[in-house]
């Protein structure tokens, strides 16, 4: 595979903060499996995530809520196989950290020990900032989500914007600031206005990678799926298409059903042979 960028070096939490302050903006994506890792990297991605949308784009979930543990730190294995330099990210997902600080940690724990974990995330502020701060007390560096969080789709009422109003943005300043507080290196901020965006990026000292909350943040992610095309679900109005895979894997796969069925494959070329004579040996054997 030929890489169209590379990652110079191991991307660290001092990384990310040198970007911010250079204002060089962080391309962080999504990745579930070995190959997804291996091409995020040859692409230059600095921050991989192995996010719990991959309930929904891997696992045919409805939403985020049912992932368990144990199937987030598989997929984060494989993707673990498959990255050397950008940092990983996992998501915890829901049910995993909320109930408490013991919880969060232990959670946490497993996908350092046990995926390879550099970092992991949490979504929501409120009491999400205590188990932040627990986890980062246990030594282990914690990505902050505000805005649209949809571990929370139900209390949320659905996949909306949050931060439409002065109010609502400024519920999400606090969140954020809280998060940085308890010592969170970076944050999501998640289908939030430009403006809110504009307004509060400048009030934290932590990079901001946004989905959905338009230039002003430090960074920008996507979700593997969707940016190549491949999810055929409901695709959310930030998400910009790079290209269309779904429609040629579909493609790919029929022509090769096609083929099978006509007979166009296997061709000679794929086939093995048998050394001379040993076909002919083998039809005396088996009519003995
Ligand atoms: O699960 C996920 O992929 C995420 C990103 C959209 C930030 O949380």
């Amino acid at each position: 595979m030929s890489a169209h960028a590379s990652t110079p070096a191991r991307v660290t939490i001092p990384t990310l903060a040198q970007k911010k302050a250079a204002g060089e903006p962080i391309a962080m994506v999504t990745a579930y499996d070995y190959p997804g890792a291996q091409i995020a990297e040859a692409a230059g991605a600095d921050v991989v995530l192995v996010g719990d949308s991959g309930a929904m784009t891997v696992l045919g979930y409805d939403s985020t809520v049912p992932v368990t543990v144990d199937e987030m730190l598989m997929l984060t294995r494989a993707v673990r196989r498959g990255l050397s330099n950008p940092m990983l990210v996992g998501d915890l997902p829901f049910g995993s950290y909320e109930a408490s600080d013991g919880d969060a940690v232990r959670t946490a724990q497993r996908f350092v020990k046990e995926a390879g974990c550099d970092a992991v995330k949490i979504e929501r502020g409120g009491a999400t900032v205590a188990r932040a701060r627990a986890i980062v007390d246990a030594g282990i560096p914690v990505m902050g989500h505000v805005g649209l969080t949809p571990q929370s789709v139900n209390a949320l009422g659905g996949y909306r914007s949050q931060g439409r109003t002065a109010e609502a943005a400024l519920h999400v300043a606090r969140d954020a600031a809280a998060l940085q507080e308890a010592g969170c290196f970076a944050l999501v901020f998640e289908a939030i206005p430009s403006e809110a965006t504009a307004a509060i990026v400048p009030g934290l000292e932590i990079p901001v990678i946004g989905i959905g909350a338009g230039p002003a943040a430090d960074g920008q992610v996507l979700v593997f799926h969707d940016l190549l095309g491949i999810y055929g679900g409901h695709a959310a109005r930030f998400v910009k298409r790079y290209a269309d895979l779904r429609t040629a894997m579909v493609e790919g796969v029929a022509a090769y059903v096609d083929d099978v069925r006509s007979g166009g494959y296997p061709a000679a070329e794929h086939s093995y042979a048998m050394e001379p004579g040993e076909a002919e040996r083998l039809r005396d054997l088996l009519a003995e």
